[in-house]
C-alpha cells in the first residue's frame, strides 16, 4: 500500500488524533519485539512486562493525580464512558442520568442504551458557545440521579466546561460526577486532588501515545458504584482482558510528557497559532463565522463556518491540508454537525463548517501556510459563489 509523504502535509486534526512521538513508538515496537510477554505470567519475561505496565500505570496515575488502583486502562475514551454510562444505573429503576447534549457519541449513545433499558434520561442544556447552563442543571438533578457525566472540553467546537462549578454544585449529594477528559489532557489541569470528580476517562491518541488505549479513573469511594461491562480474568475489577504492553508503556510515556509540561506556555503557543490562522483570514477578506468561543475556549480547537461554501467542497480542495468537518467520528455522516446544530447554528452554517486542531508545538511557517493555502481556496470558492449569485 502506498503512504502519502506527511512532509508536504499540514496537519490541522490533533483533535481527530495526534502522531505517536518517537520514544512512544520506540518503546511500542520494543515492547512488541523483545519483551513481548504477558504481564500475568509469572517467569521472568512476564515479572519485566509487569514491571513495565506498573510504571506506566503509575505515570498516568501522577497525570490525573490519583492512586494505581482507582486506574482501569481500557481500549480508549470510548470504552471509559461506555463503563461510566452503562455501569452507573440500575435499569427499569428510579434512577436517572443527566447528560450533556453535546458531548462525544460515546457518551450519547451510550445514555440512548441506557434509555432503552428503561433509565431516564435527562439532557442539561447549552448556550450559544456550548456552555452548560447551571441553573438549570441544579433544578435536573434530584435525589434519583445516579450519573452526571460532561466533556470537560468540547471536541468540536472547544468549549470548556466550568468543572468546578458543577462539583460545587454537586457536592453532598450520592450523585457520580464524571468527566470526559479526552480533549483536556494536557490542555488544562485534570489533577482529580485539585476538582473533586468521582470518574474521568482519557485517550492516549489524543495526547500524542497510541490509538486504542486510554483511561478510567474511578475513586476509590465510587468503584462500587460501578458495574463493569466485561468479566474474565479480572486484570482490573472493572474489565477483564490481557493487558496490551506496547500500548500501556507508549500511553505511559505519553502521560508523563504531559504531565510534565507547562500548561501556560502550552496555551500561550497555540493561542499564538489560532492568531496566526485568523489573522490569515482576515488577510484575505475571507467571509467566516466563529463557531468556537472566544473565552472558556481551549486555543487549538477551531471552528468556523464559511458562508455559501460546504466544508467537504473546501476538504476536498485542499489535499495537503488535514482539516475536519465535525468531529472526525462523524465524518461519515452527512447530517449536519450535532454540536453546531445543539448550540442553536442553522444547517447551512453548520454545513459549511470546518474545524481547525493542531498541536501547539507545529512549526508556525507550517501553520501560516496552512492558513494561507485555506484563505486562498475559500476565496475563490467564494467569489464564485458572489459571481453566480449576481449572474456574471
Ligand atoms: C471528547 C471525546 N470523548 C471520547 C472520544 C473517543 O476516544 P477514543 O478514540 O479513545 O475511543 C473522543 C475522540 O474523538 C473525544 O473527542
Amino acid at each position: 500500500m502506498s503512504a502519502v509523504s506527511n512532509q508536504s502535509i499540514i496537519y490541522f486534526d490533533a483533535a481527530a488524533t495526534t502522531r505517536c512521538t518517537d520514544a512512544v513508538t520506540a518503546a511500542m515496537v520494543e515492547f512488541s519485539e523483545d519483551n513481548f510477554a504477558n504481564p500475568s505470567s509469572p517467569h521472568s519475561m512476564g515479572r519485566s512486562a509487569k514491571l513495565a505496565v506498573d510504571q506506566a500505570t503509575a505515570s498516568i496515575a501522577r497525570l490525573l493525580g490519583c492512586s494505581y488502583d482507582e486506574l482501569t486502562l481500557t481500549s480508549g475514551a470510548t470504552e471509559s464512558n461506555n463503563i461510566v454510562v452503562l455501569g452507573s444505573a440500575r435499569p427499569e429503576s428510579s434512577d436517572n442520568i443527566v447528560i450533556c447534549p453535546i458531548d462525544h457519541k460515546s457518551t450519547l449513545s451510550a445514555a440512548s442504551e441506557m434509555e432503552r433499558r428503561g433509565v431516564e434520561v435527562r439532557r442539561m442544556t447549552v448556550d450559544a458557545n456550548g456552555r452548560i447552563d447551571l441553573d438549570h442543571l441544579a433544578r435536573i438533578v434530584d435525589a434519583d440521579t445516579a450519573l452526571v457525566t460532561l466533556a470537560y472540553v468540547n471536541s468540536e467546537i472547544g468549549t470548556l466546561q466550568d468543572v468546578p462549578a458543577i462539583s460545587a454544585l454537586l457536592e453532598g449529594k450520592e450523585t457520580l460526577f464524571h468527566i470526559d477528559a479526552s480533549q483536556a489532557a494536557g490542555k488544562v489541569d485534570i489533577n482529580v486532588q485539585h476538582t473533586r470528580v468521582d470518574c474521568v476517562s482519557i485517550s492516549a491518541h489524543k495526547i500524542c501515545g497510541p490509538k486504542g488505549i486510554g483511561a478510567l479513573y474511578v475513586s476509590s469511594d465510587a468503584t462500587f458504584r460501578l458495574r463493569p461491562l466485561t468479566f474474565g480474568g479480572g486484570q482490573y475489577r472493572l474489565r477483564s482482558g490481557t493487558l496490551p504492553v506496547p500500548l500501556i508503556v507508549g500511553f505511559g510515556i505519553a502521560a508523563e510528557r504531559i504531565s510534565k509540561a507547562d500548561l501556560a506556555s502550552w496555551w500561550e503557543a497555540a493561542n499564538y497559532r489560532r492568531q496566526v490562522i485568523l489573522e490569515t483570514l482576515h488577510g484575505h477578506d475571507v467571509r467566516y463565522q466563529l463557531n468556537s468561543p472566544t473565552e472558556n475556549a481551549v486555543p487549538h480547537i477551531l471552528n468556523l463556518s464559511f458562508p455559501g461554501v460546504r466544508s467537504e467542497t473546501i476538504i476536498k480542495g485542499l489535499p495537503t491540508v488535514c482539516i475536519a468537518s465535525g468531529s472526525a467520528c462523524n465524518s461519515k455522516s452527512i447530517a449536519p454537525s450535532y454540536v453546531l446544530t445543539e448550540v442553536g447554528h442553522e444547517d447551512a452554517r453548520a454545513n459549511s463548517a470546518i474545524r481547525l486542531s493542531f498541536t501547539a508545538d507545529v512549526e508556525i511557517e507550517k501553520v501560516g501556510l496552512g492558513a494561507e493555502l485555506l484563505a486562498r481556496k475559500v476565496c475563490s470558492l467564494q467569489k464564485l459563489i458572489t459571481r453566480e449569485e449576481i449572474g456574471a
